[in-house]
């Protein structure tokens, strides 16, 4: 047009682009070449720091990567039980203190978590408590101009959308009922932590529909027979995985536990075959933990082979190598391995140490009690070296340990690093073979220690 038809000026109309939705499959823009270039950026330049908020629960705030980021959503998973709303009740009483926080219970009834404020200790801390279940109520509340600044959605299974038919704990409220969640954190700046409930039949509607949506997912685990907890990052946008925090259940909710290794350990039988200690590494931190095998004689046509905390698939590989590779015969024998404490290994470092429980359990010869054990198998029977061997060897030494076998470390690595101020002595295995005949053979064998 060339003359605008309101103010009746000539040349006035100026173009402007709107971005329009696309209608109808095949009918868009983009379909018809219609799109517009997109202008690109470069990796360098100015970005939003983002800002963080501790907790001062510093076995918290290391999983979470420093601190909870501003609108940002953490998912926080595990089984019925095992203390998400501990947890996360203890986070708001910390929370409150800096920040406005509520705490929307779709579980409970506010008295019950009155009486759990009570038995934590946290009853005078500013905290917002309410019980709802209605998506769309939480939301308006969040929306609000001096709403909250934090905010626990315990839990996400209890949520529901009224838009929608289908009932609370279900897929598809589950994920629309999370979807409301997320956009008023984003739009606000809030941060909400959603607990989900792993279901029993695994991942049908439970967190797992989730894990994409959300920045951060932590598990809370552990057995429930033992009073560990653990709490891992298996994805953080802002922050690394595979961290763990530590945490034991006590009467008065949950203690953190700085140290995790001198826990594991505190059970500990000393000279009893089938034990090895692994010294391991569970994201920045090395963690010492024992490792249990016993080997016994099976009934059965086709041995059992039962695996609490390692993946047995990596225990089938552990056992054709040791049987291959190193003349050690567990057929016909049922192979039970155990980490104790209740804690779960990925790392394959721990190949070495499960291979060293298994031959002292069938040779009846413990290994030494101040021994720990790190290093992965590989299949033609040699053992490959890890990360961080400095990091296990420095903890060990912290714990009392006074002697470690491990892989044998190339030239380059030695001279890099400075000999050891901790009096650990190290044994440098490159085959499985060796470490076989050090367990089976005279005790201690005759092998020369290396210094490390
Ligand atoms: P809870 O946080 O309700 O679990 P979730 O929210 O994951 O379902 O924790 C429940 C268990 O924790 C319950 O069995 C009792 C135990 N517990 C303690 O041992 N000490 C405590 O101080 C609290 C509050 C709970
Ligand atoms: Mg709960």
């Amino acid at each position: 047009m060339g003359r605008c038809d309101s103010c009746n000026a000539w040349n006035a109309i100026v173009e402007e682009v709107v971005d329009a939705p696309p209608v109808g499959r095949g009918g868009g823009r983009a379909a018809q070449g219609g799109g517009r270039a997109l202008s690109f950026a470069t990796l360098q330049g100015p970005s939003d720091s983002t800002a963080r908020r501790k907790t001062g629960i510093a076995e918290f705030d290391r999983v979470t990567g420093g601190g909870l980021v501003e609108g940002s959503v953490l998912l926080i998973g595990g089984d019925p039980g095992i203390g998400k709303s501990t947890l996360l009740l203890q986070v708001a009483a910390r929370l409150g203190a800096s920040a406005r926080v509520a705490y929307v219970s779709g579980e409970e009834a506010i008295d019950q978590v009155r009486l759990r404020a009570a038995r934590l200790g946290v009853t005078e801390a500013p905290v917002d408590l309410a019980a709802a279940t209605n998506v769309r109520d939480i939301v308006a509340t969040l929306d609000a101009e001096s709403g909250p600044q934090a905010v626990i959605v315990d839990s996400i299974q209890t949520m529901y959308l009224d838009i929608l038919e289908s009932a609370p704990g279900t897929v598809a409220q589950v994920r629309a009922s999370a979807q409301e969640l997320i956009r008023i954190a984003k739009r606000r700046g809030i941060t909400v932590l959603i607990v989900g409930h792993v279901t029993k039949e695994g991942t049908i509607a439970g967190p797992r529909v989730l894990e994409h949506m959300v920045d951060t997912v932590l598990y809370f685990e552990g057995e429930r027979g033992h009073q560990f907890r653990i709490l891992r990052a298996v994805k953080n946008r802002f922050g690394p995985t595979d961290e763990i925090g530590v945490f034991e259940m006590t009467d008065g909710g949950l203690i953190e536990v700085p140290n995790p290794s001198a826990l594991f350990l505190a059970e500990r039988q000393g000279d009893v075959s089938g034990a090895a200690v692994f010294a391991g590494i569970e994201g920045s931190r090395p963690v010492l933990v024992e490792i249990q095998a016993l080997v016994a004689p099976s009934p059965l046509a086709t041995p059992r082979r039962t695996v609490v905390g390692w993946d047995s698939g990596r225990l089938a590989m552990v056992v054709a190598v040791l049987e291959t590779r190193a003349g050690l015969s567990l057929s016909g024998r049922d192979i039970y391995l155990n980490v104790a404490g209740g804690i779960r290994i990925a790392e394959p470092a721990a190949d070495l140490a499960v291979a060293a429980a298994l031959v002292s359990s069938v040779s009846g010869v413990a290994l030494p009690a101040d021994t720990v054990v790190f290093g992965e198998i590989g299949l033609s029977g040699e053992v490959r070296g890890v990360t961080r061997s400095e990091g296990r060897i420095k903890e060990a030494g912290k714990l009392g340990f006074g002697k470690v076998i491990m892989p044998a470390r190339r030239a380059r690595e030695r001279s890099k690093s400075p000999r050891h101020p901790a009096s650990v002595e190290g044994t440098e295995v490159t085959r499985l073979a060796e470490v076989v005949d050090l367990l089976a053979a005279a005790p201690q064998g005759q092998r020369q220690p290396v210094s490390v």
